[in-house]
């Protein structure tokens, strides 16, 4: 038996998981996949009734499960919670008490969804690239002082701090990454102005001796923001630290037409967690309109990556693609001439795709 726990979350997260967890259940007749659902709190909703965005309860949960399907946190109506309570707090807590190091986030531009890029066409079809992104270091775990007063002026400070074992480590996992897909690795850093960022690039050229297969090159961050824009097809593999991964993954997910259908996979030690890109979107949360796409490929990448069901993973990802060929669009994919779906009929079309 394969233990999943599922976090719906905020906002629309409660559809999205609920979508996801039906296909994969279809999947699992199928395949004999032999999975068991349990269902716990976080975020605001779990704020909300125990006063903490992480219950010790759902981590504990989570650290004996096979695999963690999550939904998404957050929404304005936590805007006045304290910092260590707010809902985004239980995604970093989830991190740091699953040791969640790396976050895979995949850009493929779905063939019927190029003319929703932002960008031209003949920029976007063919892209194919994943972010790899540190997920437990650097400034979003570093020292903080959220307020001090120094010669009568108040400040606030953040500190980024990287060691060579993290560096190694998700530069390992980047490594293996180009190696079983097109060889190419692009490291981005701040090394002109960063220190931290000159020891991550020191730590991975060295590395890269060990790796004669992978071509390995650096970009500061600006260029690479601008790279994505320009020409996204010249990437394969893009490794890079957290803060920076933050930024990068969200602008190189609307080159594929929607962060609706954009998944990710938060590899840990032991447990690994997958979870769509985009938030809690609680201005559309009730209405049976959410894409549910991106919920359903990160379950996708929860059958490939933690129980190793390569074949039953490739079965959703044809049955979204087939989905799309069909002409089904959730409203944020929506154009003229195509056929507008909710939740539960991308759902059912996509469950009707499955071979
Ligand atoms: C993400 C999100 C989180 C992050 C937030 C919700 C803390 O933006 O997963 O990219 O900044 O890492
Ligand atoms: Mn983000």
């Amino acid at each position: 038996m394969k233990k999943i726990v599922v976090i719906p979350g905020d906002g629309i997260g409660k559809e999205i998981t609920d979508s996801a967890v039906e296909v994969l259940k279809k999947v699992d007749e199928k395949f004999k996949l032999d999975l068991e659902f349990e269902t716990y709190d976080a975020g605001g909703t779990a704020y909300d009734k125990f006063g903490l965005p992480l219950p010790d309860e759902t981590l504990d949960a989570c650290k004996k499960a096979d695999a963690v399907l999550f939904g998404a946190v957050g929404g304005n109506k936590w805007d006045n919670v304290k910092a260590e309570l707010r809902p985004e707090r239980a995604i970093l807590g989830l991190r740091k008490g699953l040791g969640l190091y790396a976050n895979l986030r995949p850009v493929k531009v779905a063939t019927a969804l190029v003319k929703n890029s932002p960008l031209k066409p003949e920029l976007v079809d063919g892209v194919d690239l994943v972010i790899v992104r540190e997920l437990v270091g650097g400034i979003y775990f570093g020292d903080r002082c959220e307020s001090e007063i120094k010669n009568g002026v108040e400040r606030a400070w953040d500190l980024e701090n990287y060691s060579v074992p993290e560096v190694d480590r998700i530069a390992k996992l980047a490594f293996e990454t180009a190696k079983i897909r097109r060889g190419k690795l692009t490291s981005v850093d701040k090394a002109n102005v960063l220190a931290t960022s000159r020891l991550w690039r020191r730590t991975i050229t060295k590395l890269a001796e060990n790796y004669q297969d992978v071509e390995l090159n650096h970009l500061y961050v600006d260029n690479c923001a601008m790279q994505l824009c320009v020409n996204p097809k010249q990437f394969d593999v893009i490794v890079t630290g957290n803060l920076f991964g933050d930024i990068l993954s969200d602008e190189a997910a609307v080159i594929g037409g929607s962060i609706g259908l954009m998944p990710s996979a938060s590899i840990g030690e032991l447990t690994s967690l997958y979870e769509p890109i985009h938030g809690s979107a609680p201005d559309i949360a009730g209405k049976g309109i959410a894409n549910p796409m991106g919920t359903i490929l990160s379950a996708a990448m929860l059958l490939r990556y933690s129980l190793h069901a390569e074949e039953a993973a490739k079965a959703i990802e044809s049955a979204i693609d087939k989905t799309l060929a069909e002409g089904y669009r959730t409203a944020d994919i929506y154009s003229e001439g195509f056929k507008k779906i909710g939740t539960a009929e991308a759902t059912e079309k996509i469950i009707k795709n499955l071979q």
